[in-house]
């Protein structure tokens, strides 16, 4: 199989995220010692892609949490709290953020009964931190497995040859390993199946281009670059045979919020007849959130549009922009949703529940 490179490592104690931003040209990791490094690394999607934020906000809790002074577990937990919800303010939309810090926040609150018999807060404090690592371990090594079986998953619904339209970055430098949509290509890639991937740029942070390009052509797949813009000839051409993208947050009714540009490609491959695939791991689903209006669609700074990858600006400064970086693909769009605890159909408001109760 492909070398994975990681986008967050832990070793000997310390923290390190592969700076995003500077891919392909540079893989160059950053040491996260501080809040505001964890803060900035995720606003400034030098880690990103649902699962990678919340895999890295979980070591970065655990990493962070060790600067917190207190004299107690219940001190402790109220300073946890102030940092979880400082973290959380990063970024609105992967639901993957919340579920991470809520899951830390879960296991430290979990403690009390284990650290009463420690006598000392220098120990209790210790122990904490090592169940806090233990936790955010647990969460990369779920997510690793999650992406495994998705690509499995996935896998059963491609065949051999296949021409595969992807947009953003859902591969392995989004989530703890393997990706979630890019998946089932890697593994493809092991059983010769021979696919031909299109990767659109992805406008306006060009995560297509950047970062799935990068990462596909490395592997030795097959891929082509398009702008995001060509969706449609290369679906009319007749070279794209599925759909796979990966979810940002998706509501209990099924409609998926992901890259900005994903909704326009669904509707698309619906007018050409082409299956829409999108990958959720359980992580990204939010029952709680009834449908896609009710999804926070982060907007960012227009200088991304126009500035961000150019020389010279490439509109008048001043200039109104509108940037969301997610939009949302109505559950009628979606062809079926690949978990790593199966493929759901429609009715997706009936069916995915039945992920968090019993097996499909
Ligand atoms: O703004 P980004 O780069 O974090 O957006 C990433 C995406 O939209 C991905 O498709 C999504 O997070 C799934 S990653 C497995």
């Amino acid at each position: 199989m492909a070398l994975f490179i990681a986008p967050i490592k832990y070793e000997n104690g310390r923290l390190y995220l592969l700076d995003q931003t500077l891919l392909p040209g540079q893989e160059t990791y950053q040491e996260i010692t501080t809040k505001e490094d964890l803060w900035d690394s995720i606003y400034k999607l030098k880690v990103r892609g649902a699962p990678a934020i919340g895999v890295a906000a979980a070591y970065g809790m655990a990493v962070c949490s060790r600067a917190i002074q207190a004299n107690d577990l219940g001190e402790f937990a109220e300073k946890f709290y102030e940092l979880k919800e400082h973290i959380a303010s990063s970024r609105p939309t992967a639901v993957n953020l919340f579920w991470a810090l809520n899951r830390m926040e879960s296991r430290l609150l979990s403690l009390e009964a284990q650290i009463a018999g420690i006598s000392s807060w220098k120990e209790q404090f210790a122990f904490i931190q090592l169940m806090l690592l233990d936790e955010a371990e647990q969460i990369r090594k779920e997510d690793e497995e999650a992406c495994y079986a998705m690509g499995e998953h996935g896998l059963s619904l491609l065949k051999k040859g296949m021409g595969i339209l992807t947009h953003c970055n859902a591969g392995t430098i989004a989530t703890a390993k393997y990706g979630t949509c890019l998946a089932p290509l890697y593994l493809g890639q092991e059983r010769n199946f021979d696919f031909r991937v299109f990767a659109d740029e992805t406008r306006p942070l060009l995560q297509g281009a950047r970062l799935t390009a990068w990462e596909l052509h490395k592997a030795g797949i097959d891929v082509t670059l398009i702008c995001d813009n060509m969706a449609s000839i290369v679906m009319k051409n007749g070279w794209v045979d599925a759909v796979v993208v990966g979810c940002d947050r998706m509501a209990a009714n099924g409609d998926g919020a992901n890259k900005i540009g994903t909704s326009g490609l669904a509707i698309l491959a619906k007018e050409y007849g082409i299956p829409f695939y999108m990958f959720v791991p359980t992580s990204t689903i939010d029952l709680n959130t009834s449908t896609g209006k009710d999804i926070h669609i982060e907007e960012r700074k227009g200088e991304e549009i126009y500035k961000m990858w150019y020389e010279k600006p490439m509109a008048p400064e001043g200039i109104k922009t509108y940037n969301p970086a997610f939009d949302v693909t109505d559950a009628k769009y979606i062809t079926a949703v690949v978990t790593e605890k199966g493929v759901v159909y429609p009715p997706y408001d009936l069916n995915l529940p039945k992920l968090f109760s019993h097996s499909l």
